[in-house]
């Protein structure tokens, strides 16, 4: 008996890396599996993997850059499981450079993968769901780089819309017994591969993602609804939602000379922990343009 036994799952991206760690814990849970990735070839390795645990998968390499390759992906887990239960949004890709190098192509290929593609899938999955009445479990993929990110301006912007678009999903869609949650993962992969510090960071499986994935999917989750977790290595980390801080009141509203007396004294202290790495607010002593050496 799994947690997940009789349910119907998608994981995009899944020829490799995270999303096959995801697919190789959703069939040792019970799960029938749709195995996507654009490579059709890594998709078919890891559902050979997956029969010979003795699990249920089938391959599909829908490119979910489209609304077509999305409708098409979870049509496909209908016919062949006769629902779906459960969809990982996990597909991804990077495209970095700083933004004033940035190319309009650049930010637009991550966007479509990671922000439409994630809601194509979703939105084509929740209202299978809603039809089915059999209510169902979306997690998707954001990272911690949507707290700032040198380098990954479009990377950044998609994993904050997908970190946003899961807290909405999770007010809509829990009338139908929909729940939607999302991880930040952490994992050796392709990806990293391409991270500046790729050479110094020790080696996480990617398959230490997929638990969390698994429970969060299962009733036993039944309470769990937009939160997202950091998740890789040994840790399972509640990345809290943006939420306003200190708040100061004038009466009657602001002026500039009492945002002028109060805001250095009053509001400064609290720029803490800064961007994906959380290092200390750099900018205490201002932000200057370079000293001019004419
Ligand atoms: N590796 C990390 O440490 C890390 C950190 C934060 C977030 N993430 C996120 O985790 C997810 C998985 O990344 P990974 O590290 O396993 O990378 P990966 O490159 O190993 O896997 C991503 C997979 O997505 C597939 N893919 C790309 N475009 C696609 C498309 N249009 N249609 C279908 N499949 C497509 C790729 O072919 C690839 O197999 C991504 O969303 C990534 O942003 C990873």
């Amino acid at each position: 008996m799994g947690i997940l036994d009789g349910k119907a799952a998608v994981v995009t991206g899944a020829g490799r890396g995270v999303g096959k760690g995801h697919c190789m814990h959703l069939v040792k849970n019970g799960a029938s599996v749709v195995v996507n990735d654009i490579l059709l070839e890594e998709a078919e390795k890891v559902v050979e993997e997956l029969k010979a645990m003795g699990g249920n998968a089938i391959a599909s390499n829908a490119d979910i850059s489209s609304r077509e390759g999305c409708e098409g992906l979870i049509q496909q887990c209908c016919d062949a499981f006769g629902k779906i239960d459960i969809l990982v949004n996990n597909a991804g890709i990077v495209r970095d450079k700083t933004m004033l190098k940035l190319e309009d192509s650049d930010f637009e290929l991550v966007w479509k993968i990671h922000v439409m593609g994630t809601f194509w899938c979703s939105q084509t999955a929740a209202r299978k769901m809603v039809e089915q009445k059999s209510g169902g479990s979306i997690i998707n993929t954001t990272s911690g780089a949507h707290f700032g990110s040198f380098g990954q301006t479009n990377y950044s912007a998609a994993k904050g819309a997908i970190a946003s678009m899961t807290y909405t999903w999770a007010m809509e869609l829990a009338k139908h017994g929909i729940r939607v949650n999302a991880i930040g993962p952490l994992a050796t992969t392709h990806m990293s591969a391409t991270f500046s510090d790729a050479d110094k960071m020790p080696y996480f499986p990617p398959e230490n993602n997929g638990p969390i994935v698994c429970w969060l999917c299962s009733e036993e989750a039944n309470f769990v609804s937009g939160q997202i977790f950091g998740t890789g290595g040994d840790r399972i980390s509640h990345m809290v939602q943006p939420h306003y801080g200190k708040t100061l009141i004038m009466p009657g509203g602001w002026d500039v000379e009492n945002i002028q007396k109060q805001f250095k004294t009053q509001m400064q202290g609290e720029f803490g922990a800064f961007g994906m790495l959380g290092k200390p607010y750099p900018f205490h002593g201002g932000v200057h343009p370079p000293a001019n050496d004419d």
